[in-house]
């Protein structure tokens, strides 16, 4: 069996660095010595899921024939398809770059799967220099990401790398 969940010994609330570094360390247990990517993904989704709090959805995007095609993810079902330039993770994919919402509906041309999505943090996955995947996070809450989750997602994207 298997059971990562975040050590919150000693302590009332995890700092933000403190959760991603576990959460980190849990990915790579998970991942390492398995090739499947699809495998991996699903259990960086049921991850994320487990560790950071106010989510309503998570997961992963791939690009497949120059489109983002959906990945494996916890939360209601998904646009499947979404091209580069559009919405937040079309853009996260076409930019190669983090973006990070505080009001989805103040973003031009977001895509709303989930009307309860209030904020979104869309990392990036690159490999040799190309964006081969993206992760997304959605919250019900209005400004639920910052700059701390985004570095955090971000060490995590690195680490999954080789991974998927
Ligand atoms: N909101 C995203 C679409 C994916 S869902 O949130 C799962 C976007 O605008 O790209």
């Amino acid at each position: 069996m298997f059971d990562f969940t975040p050590d919150r010994s000693g302590t009332e609330t995890l700092s933000k660095p403190e959760l991603y570094r576990q959460l980190a360390s849990a990915a790579d247990a998970l991942t390492s010595g398995e090739p499947d990517g699809v495998a991996n993904m699903a259990n960086v989704a049921a991850l994320m899921w487990e560790f950071i709090p106010t989510l309503n959805w998570a997961g992963f995007y791939r690009v497949i024939g120059g489109e983002l095609v959906l990945g494996p993810f916890v939360g209601r079902p998904a646009c499947i398809r979404i091209p580069f330039g559009q919405g937040v993770c079309g853009t996260a994919a076409s930019t190669g770059e983090t973006q990070l919402v505080e009001d989805v509906h103040a973003f031009p041309g977001h895509i709303a799967c989930d009307a309860a999505s209030k904020s979104e943090l869309v990392v990036p996955i690159l490999k040799d220099g190309t964006v081969v995947a993206v992760i997304d996070l959605d919250s019900p809450e209005t400004g639920r990401f910052d700059d701390e989750d985004a570095t955090g997602i971000e060490a995590l994207a690195k680490l999954l790398s080789c991974a998927i």
